[in-house]
């Protein structure tokens, strides 16, 4: 399962194009079984609201994450909010990506995904 959050639609876009299960984060409150956490990057490359909110609730159930931001922020914001929930949860970072980003990175966050849901 993916739980994601997606403001502009890019993140939205993405998981369909992935083809897996996966749920919007406005629609779920508490998750009981592993997912993987597919977020964008807020202003100053913050972690948006709603993704902290359900992290404080649901992060031992994450088995990853993923986000997409814009380089256009400058280095250092660069998808930052998935760099920001790692760290402070000791989940490893999948991908980052830009935007609506690439197959390459489609194809990296599926083989993770299949690798995970092998083992679980
Ligand atoms: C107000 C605003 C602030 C943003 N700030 C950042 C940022 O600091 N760092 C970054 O990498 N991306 C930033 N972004 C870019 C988004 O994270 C990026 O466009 C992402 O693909 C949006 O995903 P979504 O369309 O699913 O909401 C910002 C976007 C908006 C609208």
């Amino acid at each position: 399962m993916i739980i994601y959050a997606s403001r502009t639609g890019n993140v939205r876009y993405i998981v369909q194009k992935l083809g897996l299960p996966a749920k919007d984060i406005a629609d779920v409150d508490k998750i009981d079984a592993p997912y993987l956490l597919f977020t964008y990057t807020d202003g100053l490359g913050s972690v948006p609201p709603i993704v902290d909110q359900f992290m404080t609730a649901n992060y031992n159930q994450c088995k990853g994450i993923i986000v997409s931001g814009n380089r256009n922020f400058g280095h250092a914001f660069f998808g930052r909010a998935g760099d920001l929930l790692a760290t402070k949860y000791g989940i490893p970072l999948i991908e980052k990506l830009e935007l609506r980003g690439t197959l390459s990175n489609y194809e990296t966050i599926k083989n993770y995904y299949y690798s995970i849901w092998k083992e679980v």
